[in-house]
């Protein structure tokens, strides 16, 4: 046997040997949101949009902007030119078949910026070479082949893309990526471009490059997965263990159908696996906030809640455990700092299933210092609102907090109403709470706040003029809390009374009792 035939052998000991070394590896962020990003369905960009993007990829700190396909319309090729000329830091790259057209479009695009790179692609596998390509295999060798050569005359940065690469046969896929290795390829690129790929099988694929093709350890391997059976974010972290160096991904996971590999995601997964992957980014993880916001406001696509990294739930806890758990040590319940990815804060979300912890503890953020009794007290409203809203927001906080602290002394308290309004005579039924006794009237009156007014000031008996009176929604939603203020005067003393509910004639009733009791107090 000759050294030729036991090269894959000496191949697989090198491989192991640069795995064992176990030195953290930079991997390198090919941002594709404005080309491959640009192509889910339903998004569009115009030049402006996607010059604005580029800046803040710039920002983000990515290696490479995959800055649009030129050959593709003549807009896409003004704006691949502008981000060139005008974006610093990354390196910019253009789409290419590999064809000549295609490429020499994308090197004129590139010709006046810094850091140029060509990407250019063509189908490996016989699904692709007899299906859609209607060739060869040897004729597909060659143009790949031709095309390195050619974007190699443009530019010294130059990536090929065996595109089907997961569906190659393998021994052709290595001789392809071989030849384009010998052409001069820079970066070499191994796309999943149907998303058919299973982590454990595209990592052995990545290993098998490594071993059967001479030359991978002085160029740098790329990944690119597409996410129809949502693995991409799995294939792409696999693919950097088994020795990958470059992830392609688009930012909120846009791309073709089911979308790419989303950055957030990989780049979040390097930062809090770096142990176990050693590996690192370059990107200023802190922008991932503002970029994804950007792309999702210019390109229309909303995001859900859930999404990982940049979902609104992503670092917000609801179960009361969680809430507990976050409060007392943050990273029993959280492996990534909020801040990292841009966020001030996690978000506690005051449901009916928050504790008292949870809540004093949102309050003394609002500037609240309540005592135990007092925290008792609100807690019960509280939960009283929270059974009736899903969420209490901190407007909400604020309005329960301020009935909670004014309501003392209450020598009356609301007990129950009933209130029928419209035509002919608009009726109330109020019940008072005095000590243990509870006293019960009813009234008409020209609307059914006046009547119940009038059913409180005959339990009362006190006799008072209402100055003024104002509602406000304290909070957002069909079911937010009314708060309403009345100011009453009663023997030349004017007080001013405040009530919260979500219920609005409640709330109402509750102002004009609470004003009742700083009068009868003031007595
Ligand atoms: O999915 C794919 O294969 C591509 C190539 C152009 C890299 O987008
Ligand atoms: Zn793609």
């Amino acid at each position: 046997m000759g050294l030729e035939d036991d090269l894959p052998h000496l191949q697989k000991v090198i491989y192991e040997k640069e795995r064992e070394k176990k030195m953290p590896r930079k991997i390198f962020i090919f941002d594709t949101t404005l080309r491959d990003g640009e192509q889910s369905p339903g998004a569009s960009l115009n030049s402006r949009e996607k010059m604005e993007i580029a800046r803040q990829l710039a920002k983000l700190n990515v290696d490479i902007i995959e800055a649009g396909f030129p050959i593709s319309s003549h807009e896409d090729f003004e704006s691949v030119r502008a981000i060139a000329n005008e974006v610093k830091g990354p390196v910019i790259c253009a789409l290419a078949r590999a064809v000549e057209a295609d490429i020499k479009r994308a090197g004129e695009a590139l010709k006046d910026t810094e850091k140029p790179m060509i990407h250019t692609f063509i189908g490996t596998s016989d699904i692709h070479i007899k299906g859609q390509l209607r060739k060869t295999r040897e004729e597909v060798l060659k143009m790949a082949v031709l095309a390195v050569e050619l974007a190699k005359s443009y530019c010294h940065e130059v990536e090929f893309s065996a595109m089907d690469a997961s569906r190659t046969d393998p021994a052709y896929l290595f001789e392809v990526v071989q030849v384009a290795i010998e052409s001069g390829a820079t970066v070499i690129n191994i796309p999943d471009t149907v998303g058919y790929a299973i982590p454990d099988q595209f990592s052995q694929l990545i290993r098998d490059i490594f071993i059967n093709v001479t030359g991978v350890d002085k160029i740098r391997l790329s990944v690119h997965c597409h996410d129809d059976l949502g693995l991409a974010t799995s294939n792409a972290i696999s693919a950097v263990k088994a020795g990958a160096t470059q992830i392609e991904c688009a930012m909120n996971a846009m791309g073709e159908r089911a979308g790419n590999t989303a950055l957030e995601e990989v780049v979040m997964t390097i930062k809090t696996r770096g142990d176990y992957l050693d590996a690192f980014t370059d990107v200023k993880t802190q922008e991932i906030m503002n970029t994804s916001k950007l792309v999702s406001r210019l390109t229309g696509f909303v995001i859900p809640p859930n999404k990982p990294i940049v979902g609104s739930n992503a670092f917000a806890h609801s179960s009361g455990i969680h809430q507990d758990g976050v409060l007392k040590e943050r990273t029993t319940f959280e492996i990534m700092m909020p801040q990292d990815v841009g966020l001030s804060e996690s978000e506690l979300i005051l449901t009916a299933r928050s504790g008292r912890h949870a809540l004093r503890h949102r309050l003394s953020e609002l500037g609240y210092e309540i005592s135990d009794d007092q925290l008792g007290k609100i807690y019960e409203t509280f939960l009283s609102v929270a059974d009736k809203k899903k969420q209490v927001f901190d407007e909400d906080l604020i309005a329960i907090v301020g009935d909670e602290l004014l309501a003392a002394p209450q020598t009356y308290s609301l007990e129950y109403m009933q209130v029928i309004g419209g035509t002919p005579t608009p009726v109330a039924v109020i019940g008072l709470r005095k000590g243990k006794e509870v006293f019960r009237e009813v009234a008409c009156g020209d609307g059914p706040l006046d009547a119940a007014c009038k059913a409180i000031d005959k339990i009362t008996g006190v006799t008072i003029e209402l100055i003024d009176y104002s509602l406000n929604a304290a909070t957002k939603g069909k079911d937010a809390i009314g708060t309403a203020m009345v100011r009453v005067r009663s023997n030349g003393r004017t007080v001013i009374g405040r009530g919260a509910s979500t219920d609005i004639i409640e709330a109402s009733a509750k102002a004009y009792i609470n004003a009742i009791n700083k009068i009868l107090y003031g007595r």
